[in-house]
């Protein structure tokens, strides 16, 4: 039997490269999100020539602004940005060309994101556009607090604005933190779907949009060396790391709200596991891909709240000083309660019960203000056995060491051991290092890229389903309540150093230690 013919996507461009004519409708228009990430981002859609003609941006925010207001404010912080230098950009001055074939296409609508009035404006000039152009595809881009989520998607399909036709697409992108647990995420998904279908909704991870995190796929893939020594036989432990050198800096309200475990372990940290841990999908389809992930996380052990708070570390920061500056207690920064528990640090050791790794550790760490800023994955490979080497006075050898460096000095090393020249037999341990820069020219970035064009032309491989989300919340739910019970220590560690103690102890009882992060 056939496939199902999905219906074809509406104005697709002769160029394959350039993304569908689109109306991209951003929430939260004069938002940090916006100017630090979304604008700059498809700036360089724009110098790509990924756009096409026929694209539009209809900014929507409570504040009162027009059309050439936003223009100005969107030209101001660019200017500055791309002053700044912050390799985002291919050159230190905004390329007028593309800016301005941009401006022109930004529009502006005030407007309240609760009031059913605004969308009925939105949809007017949705429709008008289709006049204008034959082209109604539209894309919603929530860059907005969490709490606007479900009602926005909800006034999106009440004014008509979600209906698809063979003629256009319409689909929503929802931004990070999806839910606050698990029954939040499950009520949030259920919000949504009842006014949109499944393959309408792109929910961000912007892990997913790094470089470097596609390629922990394609080099599995891609390559016939892995995978025969990719499981429970060769691999010893697998350790990831997410360090971060800022503290809360102005998000004390949020943060103080959300943790460290919230706010990267379900998300950020378990996209990067399932990258390891997933098994080959069948292609590269949305839903093949997707589908492995989802299984690679429900295989993980499902902790009681005890077992959860017995293999996980959580702390928070005290003053010190982070690359030369001194930085305060967590619990003096603006707007965090001074008796705060909040985690800023979170270790957890998770099982994943499959036929792969059974036995295979994978220790996950996240936490602000620590002495370097470092994402990398470690995967530990079993000893060799030391007889050989017995005779010159080795009783153990070191583990062979593979590490993908996500950010920053992207690449994967290898450490293994090698004879140090010369007339005795002597080891040393040795790295061979493959960096990106080294055989790739960057290409400017700020890593939302990807994720734009992918979702103008409907590719959702890098965006969450909704059981991806679910999973991860199931996860960690145990940990939530195992701590919400209010036992669980507490730890500290000082701004600048490598994290609590506790995080080392949770390693060295299983016989590991983490990568050393200074
Ligand atoms: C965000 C978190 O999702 O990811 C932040 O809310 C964190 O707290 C950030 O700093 C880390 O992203 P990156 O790309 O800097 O590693």
């Amino acid at each position: 039997m056939d496939a199902p013919v999905k219906p074809a996507p509406a104005c697709l461009p002769a160029n394959s490269k350039t993304a569908p004519p689109s109306t991209l409708v951003i929430f939260g228009a004069g938002g940090d999100l916006t100017k630090r990430l979304l604008i700059p981002a498809i700036y360089n859609l724009v110098n790509d020539k990924a756009l096409d003609d026929h694209f539009q941006i209809i900014g929507v925010d409570l504040v009162a602004n027009d059309d050439q207001g936003f223009r100005d404010h969107l030209t101001e912080n660019m200017k500055a940005l791309v002053a700044g230098g912050h390799g985002e950009f291919a050159s230190p001055e905004l390329d007028q060309q593309a800016w301005s074939w941009l401006m022109s296409r930004v529009f502006y609508l005030p407007g309240d994101f609760s009031n059913p009035d605004t969308f009925t404006r939105l949809k007017y000039l949705v429709d008008e556009r289709e006049q204008e152009t034959g082209c109604g595809n539209a894309v919603f881009y929530l860059a907005v607090a969490p709490r606007f989520f479900g009602p926005i998607v909800e006034q999106l399909g009440q004014a008509g604005l979600l209906a698809e036709t063979e003629a256009h697409f319409r689909r929503v992108v929802v931004e990070k933190p999806f839910g606050t647990d698990l029954a939040s995420a499950k009520a949030l998904n259920q919000q949504i779907l009842k006014v949109a279908d499944e393959h309408q909704i792109f929910r961000i991870d912007h892990y997913l949009g790094k470089e470097t995190v596609q390629n922990i796929m394609v080099l599995r893939f891609a390559n016939g060396f892995f995978e025969p020594v990719w499981n429970r036989d060769h691999i010893d432990h697998v350790q990831i790391t997410a360090a971060e050198t800022v503290g809360v800096e102005q998000r004390g309200k949020f943060y103080d709200a959300t943790g460290a475990l919230r706010d990267m372990v379900p998300n950020h940290m378990f996209q990067l596991l399932a990258m390891i841990a997933m098994e080959p999908p069948n292609s590269f389809d949305a839903d093949a891909v997707r589908s492995e992930k989802a299984k690679a996380i429900e295989a993980i052990r499902n902790y009681t709240p005890e077992e959860a708070v017995k293999n996980a570390v959580r702390a928070q920061y005290r003053a010190g000083t982070v690359l030369g500056k001194p930085v305060n207690n967590y619990r003096d920064e603006p707007n965090v309660s001074p008796t705060s528990m909040t985690e800023t640090y979170v270790a957890m050791k998770f099982m994943i019960d499959n036929w792969r790794w059974a036995g295979v550790p994978f220790y996950v760490r996240t936490g602000k203000a620590l002495a370097v800023r470092r994402t990398e994955i470690g995967i530990q490979f079993k000893r060799a056995p030391h007889v050989l080497f017995r005779s010159i006075g080795i009783s153990e050898l070191a583990p062979n060491m593979m590490v993908f460096r996500i950010q920053p000095n992207e690449g994967v090393s290898l450490r293994f051991a090698a004879k140090k020249p010369g007339r005795e037999v002597e080891l040393r341990d040795v790295r061979m290092d493959f960096r990106y820069a080294d055989y790739f020219q960057a290409e400017p970035s700020t890593g939302y890229e990807t994720l734009i064009y992918d979702c103008l032309t409907g590719d959702a491989t890098l965006f969450q389903r909704a059981d991806n989300i679910e999973a991860g919340w199931t996860e960690v739910q145990p940990l939530l309540d195992g701590w919400s019970a209010n036992d669980a220590p507490l730890e500290f560690y000082d701004a600048g150093s490598d994290g609590p103690a506790a995080a080392d102890a949770l390693l060295a009882r299983d016989g590991f230690k983490w990568l050393p992060l200074t």
